[in-house]
């Protein structure tokens, strides 16, 4: 029996926290898809840029980002510690429990989706993140280009060139769907939020978004590539 009740030692509170900030990285999420949609002014990256020197040079910005990758680096944490107190709890696992009849594919692969994920993001995270914060290599904007510098824009034209990049960008935004598919309402189930009279709206906005935001951001690196946006 157990009779811890804290926030990080109890199952309950584990899950109250992944549902936090699974809420943080969805919301992150909406944001960051936002200033990208600023590309689809399709002026040459300008407008895009200003949005990227904003984020990138704001303290309240920039603070959260310490914020953002300490809420991933817990989310992640608390799905291991959660995975591995189940089976510590049920060796025998779902063996006995018809999956299929009692939930969809996608809430019992999570962890798979959540790894693929992961991998897309340290990808991406070398791609621009790395390449802003810690190299010289990028402008903010085309008025501030010192020697051979280029601006983000130019940077994600030059990534989204080749081909196999942006069918694994595209492929990721399928894994984001799922993940996201469960993970919205899951995440309202265990902060408690999921009443009768709300639990409808919960549920339509959380499909909504889980096929919107992957989309978007999956149409960036395709209308790159095809040169739809320069
Ligand atoms: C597929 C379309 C996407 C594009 C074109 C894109 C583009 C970018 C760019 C240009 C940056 C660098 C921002 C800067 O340093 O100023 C960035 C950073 C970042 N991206 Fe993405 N991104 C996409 C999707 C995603 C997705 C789906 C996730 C999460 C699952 C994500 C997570 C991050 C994180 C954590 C950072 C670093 C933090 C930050 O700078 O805000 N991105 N992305």
């Amino acid at each position: 029996m157990s009779n811890k009740t804290g926030l990080l030692t109890s199952s309950i509170g584990k899950k109250i926290l992944m549902g936090i900030t699974g809420l943080f990285l969805i919301s992150f999420l909406l944001v960051h898809c936002f200033i990208n949609a600023l590309i689809f002014f399709n002026d040459g990256g300008e407008t895009f840029n200003k949005g990227a020197e904003f984020m990138g040079t704001n303290w309240l910005i920039r603070t959260m980002e310490i914020v953002l990758f300490i809420g991933i680096f817990a989310h992640i944490f608390l799905a291991l510690k959660l995975t591995l107190d189940n089976r510590k709890a049920r060796p025998i696992g779902y063996q006995l429990v018809n999956g299929t009849a009692n939930s969809t594919w996608y809430s019992r692969w999570m962890g798979l989706l959540g790894t693929l994920i992961l991998m897309f993001l340290i990808i991406h995270l070398a791609h621009f993140w790395v390449q802003s914060r810690f190299t010289d290599n990028l402008a903010h904007t085309r008025e501030h280009i010192v020697g051979n510098q280029i601006t983000m824009f130019d940077r994600m034209s030059i990534v989204f060139s080749e081909l196999w990049i942006v069918v694994l960008y595209c492929l990721s935004m399928v894994s984001l769907a799922y993940h996201l598919l469960h993970g919205f309402q899951s995440a309202f189930q265990s902060l408690g939020l999921n009443h009768k009279k709300y639990s409808p709206l919960i549920k339509t906005t959380g499909v909504a978004f889980s096929i919107l935001i992957p989309l978007i951001f999956a149409s960036m690196p395709l209308v790159m590539h095809f040169g739809i946006i320069k």
